[in-house]
């Protein structure tokens, strides 16, 4: 019952607004146009997948979602940064984000910078805060913040960003883009399954299970991205179309053409949903892994 579904989808949402509100108040400083920069990307119109995607395994595997919290609106925090630095001129050179002008279209290039730099150290502060975390296990918050740290950084997305940038040098080949799309927008869905599964005590069964899930989701999401660059209503996507081609990016959509691209997410997604059998009630996910590869925005 989709309806349903998406109802949960909302309900975990919301509480990823209140915990990114909680997390990030706004505060009368001298740096005030930092924390604005900070604030007005953040609390834009995302999708919030990866909090969300780390509550829902946190939730599916018997775990008590609310203890994932503070992981998982670190987790959007450090996506948010990744998009503010994304867009750059110095990077993709994009306009919108989320329905509005970018951030340095906002606040200046310098700004941007440090909005995003801000955010980093912000989704730390947040998930080593006694105060959010104090009631889990204190190896359970190293590791999900180590877990979370490797993700967004060289082993991760800032990885994956650099071999997304440097298109003459890299291997451009389905392989090789495939690689890349497994950093860049991969590791951080992945570690969303991981840390939502360990903060629930998960067998070693579902932690392999999800990383396969999420291996699988991740990569159709960016192979879905990328085909919205091309043809997607900003109106829904809240972002320009045509950057990719502009900047001559490599994508399964230049390499493989429009049908096969849909007939990988298609499989991929297949493949996600039968991972998750060692998840008892994991309709709500499975749902998610279909309703993202049909995503319009
Ligand atoms: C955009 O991510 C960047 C990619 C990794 C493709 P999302 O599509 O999750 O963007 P928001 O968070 O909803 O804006
Ligand atoms: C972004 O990939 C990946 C990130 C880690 C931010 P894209 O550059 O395709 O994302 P969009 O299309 O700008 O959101
Ligand atoms: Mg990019
Ligand atoms: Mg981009
Ligand atoms: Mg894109």
């Amino acid at each position: 019952m989709p309806a349903d579904f998406r109802s949960q989808y909302e309900s975990y949402r919301q509480m990823v607004e209140y915990g990114l509100a909680e997390y990030l108040p706004n505060a009368q400083i001298a740096q005030a146009k930092l924390l604005d920069a900070m604030r007005y990307s953040v609390f834009s119109d995302g999708k919030r997948i990866r909090p969300v995607l780390m509550l829902a395994f946190c939730e599916t595997a018997g775990g008590d979602a609310r203890a994932a919290l503070p992981f998982a609106c670190a987790l959007e925090m450090i996506h948010t940064y990744s998009l503010i630095h994304d867009d750059l001129p110095c990077m993709d050179n994009d306009d919108m984000r989320r329905g509005r002008p970018a951030n340095h279209r906002m606040f200046g290039e310098a700004s941007a910078v440090l909005a995003g730099d801000a955010l980093l150290s912000a989704a730390f502060e947040t998930m080593l805060d006694v105060d959010y975390v104090g009631d889990t296990p204190p190896a359970a918050v190293l590791s999900a913040a180590h877990r979370i740290a490797w993700a967004s950084g060289l082993y991760g997305m800032a990885g994956g960003q650099l071999l997304d940038l440097e298109t003459e040098t890299f291997d451009q080949s389905v392989e090789g883009v495939t690689a890349r799309h497994l950093l860049k927008t991969g590791a951080l869905i992945e570690t969303a399954a991981a840390v939502g599964c360990e903060l629930a005590n998960a067998s070693r069964e579902q932690m392999a299970a999800a990383a396969s899930f999420a291996r699988c989701v991740g990569l159709a999401f960016q192979i879905r991205d990328d085909l919205l660059d091309e043809e997607g209503d900003p109106m829904v996507t809240g972002k320009l179309t045509g950057g990719d081609r502009e900047n001559n990016k490599v994508t399964f959509l230049t390499l493989l053409g429009r049908d096969e691209c849909v007939r990988i997410i298609d499989s991929l997604t297949r493949d996600a949903v039968g991972y998750l059998t060692p998840f008892e009630g994991h309709a709500f996910l499975a749902w998610l892994a279909e309703d993202l590869a049909r995503r319009e925005g």
